[in-house]
């Protein structure tokens, strides 16, 4: 056995830590034609061990917990943040029946009550925020404009905590708590995924925040057990459950829970938001058969538009490519990573030294899975970079061309069906990731972003202030688009 050939570098520590931190698609892409699917490069010291293609995907994501270990590759950045004793602070098996209770709250009923509660969230926003002055006067030919990132980020707390959140998070974003999560964040970033602890100011805010929003949680906990739940938030679900044993959730782990979903849900929504709506921006066309699509599900004879039920929400095939499609392009993480626990040797159909000989990534490496880059690769898609939702729908799209495609070129037919795409770790999409850390909030962000994509939709036409969609930067943990990101909109006359 060998190891994976190493990127070449100048500098021993730094490695290619600039080339990947600047554009990691770029030099993903560039390390394959040099040296084929696995590789290693070097990042502030670490050894990585890079993984592409849809069978790279399911060597990272399909592998043994006890050889890779996403505890071990995150806690240092996630605990600090999230708390002690959940998600990365616990082994595994103890996280895994901590999603299962995140579950309980994620149910198609609290859904259905969900989607009246974003609509108004939205709605509001719209009639009082500076951004929609132009909406708010009621002129229907004059455009306004904003900055897509700004608007999204602040529409995605409103409407999560509305609804996942709770009234009380709700009603503590217009005082205290959206400072505590501002500094919450700024201890969320690359670098201090890098380098655990620095002596900088953004770190003791961190930790300092970290204290008061817990304790914001467990007060919250401590009166509901006087007076009561609200019955369809995820600390209701929560206070429900009981560990295997017996034992139930402490208030401080579900303080920490909470606070993890805070995170794990705000910037990869809001990211998202942000793309799908520049995306529909540059093209009239999306936007159009999008707006088409409400006229004719919810258009009322008195020419008004009326609310959707959760069950309808579900049957809007081109809401549901548009968001596929911006998640295809714009995946919020990029890169997915394990810590190697022990020496896993890696099978000889993803890449082999020779025809006999096999890689073996040791113990200590880190290992990473991009479908980022599966997501938009040549060999599987076609017209990869193009925004094209209709992909999704049409029978000589993704179904028929880019998964045959890719199933001809290994020599096996994988049938996809229409439209449909594999969850499984082998999948080329896979933007919610997949295995046992696959995301669990997958269909609480279609919900999301769709009911607020349709909500401003219904109201506003948009426009790209700019000849095209920004460029993607990658310097911030979600990979969000670059300034100038204006949208230009206009009232609907309806
Ligand atoms: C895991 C993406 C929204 C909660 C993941 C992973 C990805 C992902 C790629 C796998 C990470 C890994 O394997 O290391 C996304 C995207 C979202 C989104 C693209 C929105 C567009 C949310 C929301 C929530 C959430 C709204 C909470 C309500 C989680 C949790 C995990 C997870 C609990 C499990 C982590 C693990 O098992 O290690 N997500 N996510 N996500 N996500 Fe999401």
């Amino acid at each position: 056995p060998s190891l994976p050939p190493v990127v070449f570098h100048w500098f021993p520590f730094i490695g290619s830590a600039i080339s990947y931190g600047n554009d990691p698609l770029n030099f993903f892409f560039k390390c394959r034609e040099k040296y084929g699917d696995v590789f290693t490069f070097i990042l502030f010291g670490r050894k990585v061990t890079v993984a592409l293609g849809a069978k790279g995907n399911n060597f990272v994501l399909g592998g043994k917990s006890t050889a890779f270990s996403a505890e071990d590759a995150y806690t240092h950045f996630t605990t600090p943040v999230f708390g002690k004793d959940v998600v990365y602070d616990v082994p595994n098996e103890v996280f895994m029946e901590q999603k299962k209770f995140v579950k309980v709250g994620l149910t198609t009923e609290n859904f259905r009550s969900y989607v009246g509660m974003i609509e108004d969230e939205v709605d509001e926003f719209m009639k009082t925020d500076a951004a929609f002055l132009i909406y708010q006067m009621n002129d229907i030919n004059e455009w306004g404009r904003f900055d897509a990132t700004d608007v999204m980020a602040q529409i995605t707390i409103l409407t999560a905590s509305r609804t996942l959140q709770g009234k009380e998070v709700r009603s503590g974003l217009d005082k205290s708590f959206s400072q505590l999560y501002n500094d919450l964040d700024g201890g969320f970033t690359p670098l201090n995924f890098m380098f655990p602890n620095l002596p900088l100011e953004s770190y003791r805010r961190r930790d300092e925040a970290h204290k008061k929003m817990s304790q914001f949680y467990v007060d919250i906990i401590q009166k509901r057990k006087q007076f009561g739940d609200d019955e369809h938030d995820m600390i209701a679900a929560l206070r429900t459950q009981k560990y295997r044993d017996g034992r139930p959730l402490p208030d401080h782990e579900i303080a920490h829970i909470m606070i993890a979903l805070l995170m794990a849900g705000q910037h990869t929504s809001s990211a998202t938001g942000s793309w799908a709506m520049l995306h529909l921006a540059n093209s009239p066309e999306t936007q159009e058969a999008l707006y088409r699509e409400q006229v004719e599900n919810f258009g009322t004879p008195d020419g008004k538009l009326r609310s959707m039920t959760y069950e309808e929400f579900r049957k809007l095939p081109i809401l549901d490519s548009v968001i596929r499609e911006t998640l295809r392009i714009h995946p919020p993480i990029h890169s997915i990573m394990r810590k190697v626990r022990s020496d896993v040797p890696v099978p000889p159909t993803l890449a082999a030294p020779s025809e006999n000989g096999t890689y073996v990534v040791p113990k200590g490496h880190f290992v990473l899975a991009s479908a980022a880059v599966s997501q938009v690769d040549p060999i599987i898609w076609s017209n990869p970079e193009v925004f094209d939702p209709t992909r999704w729908s049409d029978p000589e799209g993704v179904a028929a061309q880019a998964f045959d495609t890719y199933a001809d070129e290994n020599g096996e037919k994988i049938d996809y069906g229409f439209g449909a795409v594999s969850k499984g770790t082998d999948s080329p999409y896979q933007p919610f990731g997949a295995g046992r850390h696959r995301c669990i909030g997958e269909q609480f962000a279609y919900l999301q972003l769709g009911v607020v994509l349709t909500t401003i939709i219904r109201r506003v036409e948009l426009r790209l202030e700019t000849d095209s969609v920004p460029e993607q930067n990658y310097h911030t943990m979600i990979t969000m688009p670059k300034k100038p990101r204006n949208i230009c909109f206009r009232r609907r006359n309806f």
